[in-house]
């Protein structure tokens, strides 16, 4: 066991709390709550969300790999409740095989790394032209709010690229995204974030319905065209169908790159030795992609519904249970991770990382967002001669689902 270990294990010994995804101090660091169910609880029922939370490696894994027992059906409804943009239709990622993979395949082929790679150029791009407006604005010195400055309008304008949809409101986007997603919180909240939610919910709707419209009558080069075209069995996917494939593309593709950028200049503040090293051998931003994938993930959990009586870890889960896959504890499991509470861009894991899950939803977008991010922190480096959080505290988004920061007040100068 190694400091940063020993310190962890310390601190889960001590936890005066029991862990809670609602409260609010656990949300802010839940590392040491996890290291504490791995240990003493590893499936433990969670009262506040009526789920079993599951936090060791291999279950995460056994849960993930078998979908008869482990459903995918109730993950919307679970996650967005009554503020799913498109009750009527499930989209892939809350649906089991077979039609799941019927679905998935339509879209599969826009997310191959050579598909991906086509689109590097148009992202060194957009990450160059970010970085001239943020210029524009402040100045060639200063400081600005790194997330709604550039980390969230770069992945909302990939993304309005490739499914065709105008970027200028892209600022909307990332508002509606984030309001829908906060619904995971809903059982927190009161009657206005709830209002606004609901607001949220709907104009996302109503964008993708008036796209569809136009895309029907002037069908285009886009995602949203190739969908209305597109044919599973013989038969098209109707309005709603798209509709819904739209915002679940928009939603994975938008919050989950821009919190992974966000992440990556919090770790790097925290490790100015790591910082120098990766402006000297830019070569090496993949492998810290990939450290902050698992170190401080993005996405912390997933839902499953279990399909019939079943038992993990000696736990009895009755048919109907709702389980809360704790992606982000897997990645720091001791018996699969060496030093796994460490920040080690060196690490030669021999398991697979859970960030991106695992099984038949193994994520679609993840050449994506590793293409993108790996081509912002490029241009990052290139452009920015001092690029810094001001503080060492961080405001993270108020969720137990993503994990990202709200807010990154940055000191810049540009090279
Ligand atoms: C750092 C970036 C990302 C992370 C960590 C991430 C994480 C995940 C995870 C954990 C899943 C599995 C869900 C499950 O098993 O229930 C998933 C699925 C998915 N992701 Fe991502 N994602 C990222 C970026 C993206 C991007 C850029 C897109 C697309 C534009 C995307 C689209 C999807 C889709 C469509 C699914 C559902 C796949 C299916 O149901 O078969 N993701 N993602």
């Amino acid at each position: 066991m190694n400091h940063q270990d020993s310190q962890y294990a310390a601190q889960a010994a001590n936890l005066a709390k029991t862990y809670d995804p609602l409260d609010l101090e656990i949300k802010q660091d839940p590392y040491p709550y996890y290291a504490k169910l791995r240990r003493d609880e590893p499936v433990k029922w969670i009262e506040g969300l009526q789920a079993f939370a599951v936090a060791r490696y291999d279950d995460v894994d056994t849960v993930l790999k078998d979908a008869s027992i482990f459903s995918s059906a109730q993950f919307w409804p679970a996650l967005l409740g009554e503020f799913d943009p498109v009750p009527e239709v499930p989209p892939m990622i809350s649906m089991d095989p077979p039609n799941h993979m019927q679905l998935r395949k339509l879209v599969n082929r826009a997310f191959l790394p050579t598909q991906v790679n086509a689109l590097t150029q148009r992202t060194v791009d957009i990450a160059n032209q970010l970085i001239d407006d943020l210029a524009e604005k402040y100045g060639s010195e200063g400081e600005c709010d790194w997330v709604w400055d550039f980390t969230s309008l770069y992945p909302v304008t990939v993304i309005s690229e490739v499914l065709g949809v105008p970027s200028e409101r892209r600022a909307e986007f990332k508002v509606w995204v984030d309001d829908v997603l906060a619904a995971a919180n809903r059982a927190a909240y009161g009657p206005e974030r709830l209002a606004e939610i609901r607001k949220s919910s709907d104009a996302v709707r109503a964008f993708f319905e008036e796209l569809y419209d136009q895309r029907t009558a002037n069908p285009g080069n886009d995602m949203i065209s190739q969908l209305i075209q597109a044919e599973v069995d013989g038969v098209r996917l109707t309005r709603i169908e798209v509709i819904q494939m739209a915002i679940l593309l928009l939603i994975g593709g938008v919050e989950t790159t821009t919190n992974l950028l966000g992440n990556s200049l919090v770790e790097l503040k925290r490790r100015p030795e790591v910082y120098a090293r990766l402006r000297k051998e830019p070569a090496l931003i993949p492998q810290f992609i990939d450290e902050v994938l698992r170190f401080n993930p993005v996405v912390q959990m997933i839902f499953r519904h279990t399909t019939c009586n079943t038992e993990l870890a000696g736990v009895h889960m009755p048919k109907g249970s709702a389980i809360m896959v704790l992606l982000a504890s897997a990645n720091r499991d001791e018996t699969k991770f060496s030093d796994s509470e460490s920040f080690d861009m060196d690490r030669k894991s021999s398991v697979p990382l859970m960030s991106f899950g695992q099984g038949p939803h193994f994520c679609l977008g993840k050449y994506l967002s590793l293409m993108e991010t790996r081509s912002a922190l490029e241009i990052v480096f290139k452009r920015f001669e001092t690029l810094e959080p001001v503080s060492d505290k961080v405001e993270w988004i108020d969720s137990y689902f993503a994990r990202g920061p709200h807010h990154l007040r940055v000191r810049y100068k540009l090279s």
